[in-house]
């Protein structure tokens, strides 16, 4: 680590990990409430469990990716980050608007509008909060010795994923056009800019932890790119094929997110070959896991399962069933959660001192979460395949299908402990590192020679 002020990054990730396993906790009554032991229904609804177990999700993911900002931006700036104390209020008062949007979905206050079900005033605190966020890390690289095109790629990403919050702020009364510019947040970010996040976090991490040379890297980049917004922007097409909207959507949305998954294989490729090409050995064998395990995970998830459901013909069948579940959480995952999950993996070690990266629990975590993914993953797409083929070919009513595929959810739930138990070794090897202490962190020349691999 070259600079203190990078440990601000822990308290972030620290906050991760308590959003992560709340998250969780709230799949877990989903899951049993669709297996039809709907318990705690008069205290926590169906839909209040769903808006905050994806809420957690995306503020988890934006907790980790400013905390993956606050370590990277300095590093690659050449000096101490702007405001460290500006970066701690930041973080608390993130924590506060988090935890009272939670609370008030519990009290039926929230908007109804999925993943973005945060009431109007608490979107007002996101925005000041997030510019805060952007003007800290704005002015490190303004004041900065140095311009690379990793963090400027990191800074595009963050500041235009700010900016497409705006358009879900705005009030429609017409459904259609509610729902148009609904797509401009969801599709936009995780299909658009959150992938510029990815990228330049990945090509980040692989600097680090492959030795390539930073040209090679990050040319591979600005490929990724080109073809990220060559297909996602008109892509967004996909959401409005039957939503009210004019019918060459059917056409435009087919063509241009059919190619979106090339902008997923391109990153699965890019972090294949850059590691084929490594000339270094980084002891840090699990942060490295993370990283390649992202960028394959994110293509089967996102470009694989995503393609499944892309094409007009087959959405029309689908669309907002399990399926759209199944490909959801793959997708969140491979892409995000796991890119999230790498920088921690790749940086808590440094900024604690501790080299805890290659023991049982940290590679047992990053095996068992991903195979219970994989599971849970199997179980919703069984489960959506009967729903479809049910509800939407034979015309059975969307209660009784619900009650037919109860017996799925069963596999769900086995397949989410096998999950939770990596992802509670992950947050145990985490915890065990300790807090950073000033001048326990390690160099970039303990980090890289003094521990000899132990693969
Ligand atoms: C043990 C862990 C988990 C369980 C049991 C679980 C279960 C569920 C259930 C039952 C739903 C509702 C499906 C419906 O609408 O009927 C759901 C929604 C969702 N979950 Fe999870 N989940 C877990 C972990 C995760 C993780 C780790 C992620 C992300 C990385 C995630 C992302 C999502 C997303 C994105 C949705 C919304 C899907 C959609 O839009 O249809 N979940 N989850
Ligand atoms: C990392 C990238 C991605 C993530 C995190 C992601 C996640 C999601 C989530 C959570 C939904 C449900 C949204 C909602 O109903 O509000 C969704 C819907 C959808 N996604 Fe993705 N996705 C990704 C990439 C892709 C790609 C590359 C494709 C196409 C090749 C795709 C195709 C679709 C389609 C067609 C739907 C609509 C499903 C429906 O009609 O119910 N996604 N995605
Ligand atoms: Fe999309």
């Amino acid at each position: 680590m070259k600079y203190k002020s990078q440990i601000v990054a822990y308290w972030f990730f620290a906050t991760c990990m308590l959003l992560l396993s709340l998250q969780v906790i709230y799949g877990f009554i989903m899951g049993f409430a669709h297996m039809g032991f709907d318990n705690l229904h008069s205290i926590i609804p169906f839909n209040a469990a769903r808006a905050t177990h994806t809420n957690l999700l995306v503020v988890w993911l934006l907790t980790g990716f400013m905390g993956a900002a606050y370590y990277i931006i300095p590093e690659e700036s050449d000096r101490e980050l702007y405001d460290v104390r500006l970066a701690y209020i930041q973080l608390i008062s993130l924590i506060v608007v988090g935890v009272t949007a939670i609370i008030g979905f519990h009290l039926n206050w929230w908007e109804g509008r999925k993943f973005l079900e945060i009431p109007r005033p608490l979107d007002y605190l996101v925005v000041v909060n997030v510019l805060v966020f952007i003007y800290n890390i704005g002015m490190t690289i303004w004041k900065g010795n140095k311009f690379s095109t990793t963090q400027l790629v990191l800074y595009v990403g963050l500041l235009s994923a700010a900016l497409l919050y705006l358009p879900g702020m705005i009030s429609f009364e017409n459904q259609t056009l509610d729902s148009y510019y609904r797509w401009w947040v969801v599709h936009l970010w995780v299909e658009g800019v959150w992938e510029l996040i990815m990228g330049s976090i990945l090509a980040f991490l692989l600097i680090k932890l492959t030795g390539v040379d930073r040209e090679v890297i990050e040319k591979w980049l600005y490929i990724i790119v080109g073809i990220t917004f060559l297909s996602g922007i008109l892509g967004t097409g996909h959401h409005y094929y039957y939503i009210g909207t004019p019918k060459y959507w059917l056409a435009v949305g087919g063509f241009f997110s059919a190619l979106e998954p090339i902008a997923f294989l391109g990153m699965a490729l890019y972090a294949i070959t850059m590691y084929r090409r490594s000339g270094r050995n980084h002891p840090n064998k699990v942060a490295l896991y993370w990283t390649m395990g992202c960028a394959v995970m994110s293509f089967v998830g996102a470009g694989f399962l995503g393609f499944a459901h892309t094409l007009p013909q087959v959405n029309m069948y689908t669309h907002g069933t399990l399926i759209t579940a199944m490909h959801g959480h793959m997708a969140f995952w491979g892409a995000y959660a796991m890119l999230v999950l790498a920088i921690i993996s790749y940086a808590t070690p440094i900024m604690t001192g501790r080299k805890l990266w290659n023991n049982m629990a940290s590679m047992l975590a990053f095996w068992l979460s991903n195979i219970g993914m994989v599971g849970m993953t199997g179980a919703f797409a069984v489960a959506g395949i009967t729903q479809v083929y049910l509800e939407r070919k034979m015309g059975m009513d969307f209660l009784t299908v619900q009650k037919e595929i109860e017996v799925h959810f069963f596999g769900l739930i086995l397949a989410g402990c096998l999950f939770t138990t990596g992802i509670v070794l992950y947050i145990y090897n985490f915890i065990k590192h300790g807090v950073p202490a000033p001048g326990n962190s390690l160099t970039e020349a303990d980090e890289v020679e003094s521990v000899p691999s132990l693969i």
